[in-house]
């Protein structure tokens, strides 16, 4: 749940355009608390506020979004940090869940770090995509964990399982090509001033159809992967999720793509890709070969 909520915030910082509200890393103009009003600015916050790429002012709101961002990822934190400690009960029997639940602390640790990368470069490219890998990574090893923990009905149908496999692979091709898009999206807002979002889409290259295109190619995968789970009786919470997810982004794509990019869209498109791939890779953990 934290995981998702983390991934949630981090959304909402982006369509708020918050992202730089605090222009350093760890601290936020200098202090642990920041201000909620310009009064209470250090008196050299003009240096931080150079670094800024919006709107060169102080935004309270701005600020305060993208600082619940960064506790939420240090609650998260905390979790991982009281999770492994738990884990290592299971020293003598089960070795496995604590290399586990070291691997989530430290990869949320580098993702944080990524985190002040991001602001460090003033959310330059390449980095946004590693992060979104980074988290969809985190998201796969909290589900190996509870899956590890409480396996519940496995199927045997080594088919099924191939198949949803490679439906992941290609989901992680399009979640790549998804942020290729939204690299350009950045660079395309900050160069128009973040106005005009009716011109952002005209403005993006031939990544912008493949990743429309290649949607379909997921699509009918899901569709297929959907159907052979129904079809094959195995029943899982996470089969629904496959179609309702792979829908949903399909849609707020076309929305997003039609409709002058509205910034609900973008968290939501974010959210559901995630969506997508952890309801597959549960499908896929339930099955073995
Ligand atoms: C299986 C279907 C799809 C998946 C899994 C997917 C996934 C993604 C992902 C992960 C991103 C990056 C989001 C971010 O970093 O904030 C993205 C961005 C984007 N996608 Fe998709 N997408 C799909 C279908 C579509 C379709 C059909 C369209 C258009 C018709 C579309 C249009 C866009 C646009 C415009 C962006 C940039 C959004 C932004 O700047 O926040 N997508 N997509």
């Amino acid at each position: 749940m934290a995981v998702f909520l983390v991934i949630v915030a981090g959304g909402v910082v982006r369509m708020t355009q918050s992202g730089m509200g605090c222009p350093d890393w760890p601290r936020c103009f200098g202090m642990w608390v920041p201000p909620t009003d310009a009064s209470q600015l250090p008196a050299n916050y003009e240096s931080y506020l150079k670094q800024q790429d919006i709107d060169h002012t102080f935004n309270v709101f701005h600020t305060w979004t993208e600082y619940i961002n960064r506790l939420l990822g240090a609650l998260l934190g905390l979790l991982l940090l009281v999770q492994f400690a738990w884990s290592l009960k299971y020293w003598k029997t089960d070795r496995k869940i604590i290399w586990l639940c070291l691997g989530l602390l430290i990869l949320t640790g580098i993702q944080g770090w990524l985190g002040k990368r991001v602001v460090d470069a003033n959310l330059a490219t390449v980095k946004i995509t590693t992060h979104m890998l980074v988290a969809i990574l985190i998201a796969a090893i909290a589900l190996t964990i509870i899956h590890h923990l409480s396996p519940g009905k496995l199927f045997i149908n080594k088919k099924l399982r191939n198949i949803t496999f490679v439906t992941l692979g290609l989901v992680i091709v399009q979640i790549i090509f998804g942020t290729a898009v939204r690299e350009q999206i950045d660079e395309i807002s900050k160069a128009m001033g973040y106005e005009n979002r009716g011109n952002w889409i005209s403005k993006l290259d031939n990544v912008f159809y493949v990743h429309r295109s290649f949607s379909l190619v997921v699509a009918a995968f899901c569709l297929y992967v959907f159907f052979q789970f129904k079809k094959s009786g195995i029943r899982l919470l996470s089969t629904p999720l496959i179609l309702i997810s792979v829908f949903s982004e399909i849609v707020l794509g076309i929305i997003m793509a039609n409709f002058d990019i509205p910034a609900i869209a973008q968290p939501l498109h974010l959210l559901f890709s995630t969506v997508l791939f952890v309801a597959l890779y549960n499908n896929w953990l339930k099955t073995v070969a």
